[in-house]
Order: C-alpha cells, then sequence, then structure tokens
C-alpha cells in the first residue's frame, strides 16, 4: 500500500522539500575544482542542521555521512571521502532532510569546470528523463507510467539505465513504498492518488551501466563511464504533481 499523506504532513513535507532545495542552493557556490567530497558534506550538515532539521541519510542503515557525491564512474550512493573535485568532473549530490518527522530526498548532477561534451550530454539527458517521469504523475496513472517515461529517454539517446537504483516512496520513512524502477511497463503497477509523495530517481550511464561496488557504499561503474542523476520529491495532486524539492533549474 502506498501511504496518503494528511494535510499537516503535506505542509511538513513541503517545509523539508525547501529545506532540501535551499541546501542544494547554499552548497552551489562551493562545488569548485580543489574542495573535497567530506567539505561537502559537513557544509550540508551545518546548514541542515541550522534550519531546524537533520540529514535524513546520516545513520540511515548505518550510513555514516549527510549526503551522497558520487563523482563521475561513482554511482548515487558514494561515500563523501578526502577525493578533491578536479576539473573537468561530475559530480552528482543527493541530499535528504527530516523535518519533524517527515523526509524529503533530491538529487542534483553539476559540472566542475568545463566538461566534457560526454559528461554534458550524459547530464541533460538524464535530467530529462527524472522530468519525463515526473510528468507521467497524475491520479489515475499507475507507477509503471513513471517508470516507462524514464525508460523511453534512456533508450531515445542510447544510454543505459543503472538498474541497482530506484525511486520511491518517502514520507515518515525515508524510503516507503513502491519501488520505483527506472524501466518498466506503462499501465503496470498501483495506481497513482492525490496525496501519495513519491521520489523519482533515474540514474543514466554513458557506457554499459553494469555495476560493481568499491565499498559498503560506493558503486561504481564497471567501464568507468560516468553517471548522472536527478531525484525530485514530488507530490501527487487533484490534477498532476507538485515538485517538493525545487524545479526544472535544481
Ligand atoms: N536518494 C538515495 C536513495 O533514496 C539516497 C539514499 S542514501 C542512504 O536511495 F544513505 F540513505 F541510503
Ligand atoms: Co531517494
Amino acid at each position: 500500500m502506498i501511504s496518503i499523506k494528511s494535510n499537516d504532513e503535506i505542509e511538513l513535507l513541503k517545509i523539508a522539500g525547501s529545506i532540501v532545495h535551499d541546501t542544494r542552493m547554499y552548497l552551489l557556490p562551493f562545488i569548485k575544482e580543489g574542495i573535497t567530497t567530506k567539505e561537502l558534506d559537513k557544509l550540508a550538515e551545518d546548514y541542515i542542521l541550522s534550519r531546524g532539521a537533520t540529514p535524513s541519510f546520516k545513520g540511515y542503515n548505518g550510513y555514516p555521512s549527510s549526503i551522497c557525491t558520487s563523482i563521475n564512474e561513482e554511482v548515487a550512493h558514494a561515500l563523501p571521502s578526502k577525493r578533491k573535485l578536479r576539473n573537468g568532473d561530475i559530480i552528482s549530490i543527493d541530499i535528504g532532510v527530516c523535518f519533524r518527522g517527515v523526509h524529503a530526498d533530491s538529487a542534483w548532477t553539476y559540472p566542475v569546470g568545463e566538461v566534457s561534451s560526454k559528461r554534458e550530454m550524459i547530464m541533460k539527458c538524464t535530467k530529462e528523463a527524472l522530468f519525463s517521469g515526473i510528468n507521467a504523475i497524475k491520479p489515475g496513472n499507475h507507477i509503471g507510467d513513471i517508470s516507462h517515461a524514464i525508460s523511453k529517454i534512456s533508450e531515445k539517446y542510447h544510454l543505459s539505465i543503472v538498474k541497482e537504483v530506484s525511486g520511491h516512496g518517502i514520507g515518515r520513512e525515508l524510503h516507503e513504498e513502491p519501488d520505483i524502477l527506472n524501466y518498466g511497463i506503462a499501465d503496470l503497477g498501483e495506481e497513482l492518488k492525490e496525496g501519495m509523495v513519491l521520489a523519482i530517481e533515474p540514474v543514466l550511464a554513458v557506457g554499459r551501466g553494469d555495476v560493481e561496488m568499491v565499498d559498503d557504499w560506493t558503486i561504481e561503474t564497471v567501464d568507468n563511464s560516468s553517471t548522472a542523476h536527478y531525484e525530485h520529491t514530488v507530490l501527487v495532486t487533484s490534477d498532476g504533481y507538485e515538485i517538493l524539492t525545487g524545479g526544472i533549474d535544481g
């Protein structure tokens, strides 16, 4: 069962979502050559705490950091470390915030300085996949419509879907039912209803999309090809959707 949020929960989710978005905006000027991902993690954690919220990921299944920072071939859950950003990298930053017991979750990928056209392309196409998935959200549609819309974009550009990462329901828990695969068949799955809240999060790869674990959290593409990750937390409304963690530009 996918939970339907109460009006009070929706108000809190909107606040949690805006703190996620504000955290991303706060980090933006720091995403430069030379900074370590651990430094970004500390900045994000301090900012989230200053807003009276807590980082959802810290302590989740033992996750030790506040955000996920995945560079180039790293996928989705990479741990902040002493690795420094270099000119030409792309970095996906995933942020989860808990405010008065409810969670919002969102990720975005950024270029560091000048990046290759391949990396520009994977960012642009993965963002398109996210919004194509989001555009499939309205009451009466099904979870499979979101999955299908995302996979159509990856096919259109001959990219691979990293199948190990999927979207999810969100609310009182960071990960709630259902799993929202980034590939699937239209019309299948549970029907969308007003008051559901879903985190949509495609990860696409330039290369084959096969991945391996390099530590407890960090996954990398086997062929070392670059990946991008975009995620928004989205409320199903009476006639469509509302994005709670920002918009088309982040
Ligand atoms: N957005 C990611 C997800 O929903 C972040 C999870 S990081 C974790 O899977 F540490 F919380 F697992
Ligand atoms: Co998520």
